[in-house]
């Protein structure tokens, strides 16, 4: 890394450069803290490399997840100031589009589970609209005439993360936080217990405060300690990035059917998401795992066979057993998890950025408190 050697004392040390750990270091960075990020591989080399980026609250929920939700909005209000910022500061576009998002049902059981969440979102009070097939048509002439309808969310946008991340990653430049590729391999404390610093594959820093913010690898972090170790699984994802002409887009909008989701990049390109798979750590893009997102795109929006096959990649989600993440003050004092953000970690890192800034700043947002790790450790949330 082309720098000085790293400030060995900031206020805050951030554990982990995805679109997290930058979200959090830029938002603290703002607020006047001084914030160092340490990051073992390249930032934005996990999960959020692989993601579409869909900023799609509801679209990604199963049912009866209140609490997930109302983060997800959260989020999704704050996204377009966020992204706005980074690009003010920086001059580089995040690929942010308030696109809409058209959910499409392709026969007609898909329908009557369509309808229901339309419903779901009503109750909700989220704006969404049925539409026939010739009105859908209409707003998306590619998507597959066979389809008996479909349901329009025009609140839902969508944001390139790999671009985000270039973004931030200016933009904490600016800002003064270095970015510091080593590994942390231990948490240091004083004799009263609270955290000192970190110990890393180069050395000690210290902070008063270290943020986790791991991703995947949370619940399997041995730098953690075992008592404040998050419950989280990785779920393998698989994407499929395809290119067309960016003057004659395949859509405008994200789609979304049953079995697949494509988001649209400002140049063209699309993105098939993703698989959903419980291997481990496995990140192998499998010919199982690009045929069935070839074959679900090809069924909702046939165009796709004539694009440009770019590539398919594979990552983990940091999955937690009841889908919501994992934001908040540990039983150690001075360590704050933001990890588990399972399939909603693009969408949601404004708002897991506003809430570290809180913590840090020592308030208790009242709004955070269904994301709090206390959920799953009997030990006292300090
Ligand atoms: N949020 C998209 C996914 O996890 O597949």
């Amino acid at each position: 890394m082309n720098r000085a050697e790293p400030r060995e004392e900031s206020d805050v040390i951030v554990v982990g450069a995805g679109l997290i750990g930058l979200a959090c270091a830029w938002e603290l960075a703002g607020s006047g803290v001084s914030v160092t990020v340490f990051e073992r591989d390249e930032p934005g080399c996990g999960a959020t490399r692989v993601a579409a980026g869909m900023l799609a609250p509801i679209g990604e929920l199963d049912f009866g997840e209140p609490d997930l939700l109302a983060l997800n909005l959260r989020s999704r209000r704050l996204y377009r100031e966020f992204t706005g910022e980074v690009e003010r500061a920086t001059g580089l576009d995040t690929g942010y589009r308030h696109t809409g998002a058209l959910h499409v049902a392709l026969d007609r059981d898909e329908a009557g589970e369509l309808k229901r969440e339309m419903e779901l979102q009503r109750s909700h009070g989220l704006e969404s609209k049925w539409l026939g097939p010739i009105a859908a048509r209409d707003l998306e002439p590619g998507v597959s005439p066979s389809l008996a309808g479909a349901v329009l969310v025009e609140e839902d946008a969508v944001v390139d993360p790999r671009a985000l991340v270039e973004a931030l990653r200016a933009g904490l430049a600016q800002r003064g936080v270095e970015i510091v590729s080593a590994e942390v391999t231990g948490l240091e404390r004083d004799s009263a217990g609270r955290v000192r610093g970190v110990g890393t594959s180069i050395g000690s820093f210290a902070a008063a405060t270290v943020v986790a913010a791991p991703g995947a690898v949370a619940g399997v972090a041995g730098w953690l300690p075992e008592e404040v170790r998050p419950p989280v699984r990785p779920v393998k994802g698989q994407t499929v990035e395809l290119r067309g002409p960016s003057e004659d887009p395949v859509c405008e909008r994200i789609l979304g059917s049953e079995r697949v989701y494509i988001a649209p990049r400002p140049d063209g390109r699309v993105i098939l998401g993703a698989t959903s798979e419980e291997m481990g750590f496995d990140t192998r893009v499998t010919g199982g795992g690009v045929h069935e997102l070839l074959r679900e795109a090809y069924r909702l929006l046939p165009d796709v066979a004539e694009m440009e096959f770019v590539g398919a990649v594979a990552g983990l989600r940091p999955g937690t057993p009841d889908n919501l993440p994992i934001i908040g003050r540990t039983g150690i004092e001075g360590l704050i998890l933001a990890t588990g953000h399972y399939r909603n970690g693009i969408l949601l890192a404004p708002v897991t950025a506003e809430a570290i800034a809180a913590l840090v700043a020592g308030d208790q947002p009242e709004w955070l408190e269904a994301a709090s790790p206390g959920r799953f450790t009997k030990q006292e949330v300090g």
